[in-house]
């Protein structure tokens, strides 16, 4: 049983916890949440958020996977007998991540193409949902969408590909090209972003403070929520990750390492993003506030339109879809990861079996998204999972293992016996008080905006 599978070297496990750290939750999830929320002010609770429940988490996740060595629902066993279904929750949450993360791909794929004759015309909007993504009735699933449906299949295939050739040779080596590839191309597009005329704008739109926003609950919710999706944190993801470390591996410096990485990206991609939206802004004679915007509706509606108004625009809209790609790629490895350990172990097969059958079943579940009702489904799924799965899946986490099996000690030891940075006393209050009650309260308000 000891021959587990493991990273060929300590570069291969951080570029492939970066890879699933560094998504689309960077590049279009991060820009407009810091701008909503107090601008240049949101570094505040970002910060604090990162330093508070971000990297404590991370290093805590680091620790439970190399010293259980076991996918998540295993390691969680072994803390406790009664626990493993918080590491089944997570995996199951990652798994319906995983069912619609590859269809926004598959989308970038096909933006990436259209992007060299600049196909979406004079209405990128119209474009989008009209003639891209057929979009019917709400409620009725409608026909497949061959245009979705064929890159998606592509991405399921690659994203096999890399899985079934296991740890080393399929994650490790996705992420060594993926990661430094992305990194290229983020830099050429950001360097590309700020020259435009009208990119000072942007960037004053999102640098400027507004400190009451500092005031509002509902900011440091928004801080606690960007840190928790952008870092994979309450996946499973970084536990499994870690459970292929060797076991002389640094833990808490390689959870700073990633933790900093991803958080320049986000805020190299908030820099590159809004440059553009000022560029778009002085165009067309609008404010940055009226373009604003993230999500979907920035990637494949706002950024068409600045594409069509770019010097080079086929090149940079390519080098823009193919970020996203690269980056929705090496996360949906990682997220599809946590469930074919967990079958691995659980019911004691092969890898390539649980490929077959998990990736199998998720793949099957993603064309519903590939219909002509599969946007307004992704809203839905995607909804729930934010602000329900995630947010709890992290406070299963944290209360049962701070309050119930108060394994903090222990594993604060565990992870200062391989670790250049001591752990102090400061990771078990962030673990065992401020991040429960943040994740409590932030339960509590997303209840309270759903019944409003
Ligand atoms: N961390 C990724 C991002 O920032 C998103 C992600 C969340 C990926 C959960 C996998 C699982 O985009
Ligand atoms: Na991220």
């Amino acid at each position: 049983m000891e021959n587990r599978s493991q990273w060929g070297t300590r570069l291969g496990f951080l570029l492939a916890a970066m890879g699933s750290a560094i998504g689309l939750g960077n590049i279009w999830r991060f820009p407009y949440t810091a701008y909503e929320n107090g601008g240049g002010a949101f570094f505040l609770p970002y910060l604090f958020a990162l330093l508070t429940a971000g990297i404590p988490l991370l290093i805590l996740e680091y620790t439970i996977g190399h010293k259980f060595r076991g996918s998540a629902p295993r390691s969680y066993r072994k803390i406790s007998k009664g626990m493993e279904w918080i590491g089944w929750w997570q995996v199951v949450v990652s798994f319906v991540i995983s069912t619609y993360y590859p269809v926004i791909i598959a989308w970038a794929i096909m933006y990436a193409y259209f992007s060299l004759g600049q196909q979406w015309g004079g209405d990128a909007t119209g474009f989008f949902v009209g003639d891209y993504l057929q979009l019917g009735d709400p409620g009725s699933f409608g026909a497949m969408v061959p245009s979705v449906l064929l890159p998606l299949i592509a991405v399921w295939v690659v994203a096999f590909f890399f899985l079934g050739r296991g740890v080393k040779k399929g994650i490790e080596v996705a992420n060594k090209i993926f990661i430094p590839t992305l990194a290229v191309i983020f830099l050429i597009i950001v360097i590309r972003a700020v020259t435009l005329d009208g990119a000072m704008q942007g960037l004053d739109a999102f640098f400027k403070p507004n400190w009451s926003a500092i005031a509002d609950g509902k900011v440091w919710v928004a801080a606690y929520g960007q840190i928790f999706f952008s870092l994979s944190i309450a996946f499973a993801i970084m536990i499994t990750y870690a459970s292929y470390l060797p076991k002389k591996s640094d833990i808490t410096n390689n959870a700073f390492i990633t933790g900093f990485a991803n958080s320049s990206f986000e805020l190299l991609a908030g820099i590159g993003v809004f440059a553009a939206l000022g560029f778009m802004a002085v165009q067309s004679g609008q404010d940055v506030s009226d373009v604003a915007t993230g999500g979907v509706g920035l990637a494949f509606m706002v950024f068409p339109e600045i594409i069509s108004q770019m010097p080079g625009a086929g090149f940079f809209g390519f080098l823009f879809f193919a970020s996203l790609v690269l980056a929705g790629l090496s996360s949906l490895i990682s997220i599809s990861e946590t469930y074919i350990a967990g079958i691995q172990e659980k019911f004691n097969v092969s890898r390539g079996k649980a490929v077959l059958f998990g990736g199998g079943l998720a793949a099957i579940l993603s064309l519903a998204f590939a219909t002509q009702n599969g946007l307004n489904l992704l809203d839905t799924v995607d909804h729930f999972i934010n602000n329900y799965g995630v947010a709890l899946a992290g406070l299963f986490e944290v209360v049962a293992i701070a309050w119930f099996a108060k394994s903090l000690k222990s594993f604060q030891n565990h992870a200062n016996s391989v670790s250049d940075i001591p752990l102090g006393a400061w990771w078990r209050v962030c673990l065992g008080i401020i991040t429960p009650a943040v994740l409590g309260w932030m339960m509590l308000q997303n209840l309270k905006t759903e019944v409003t």
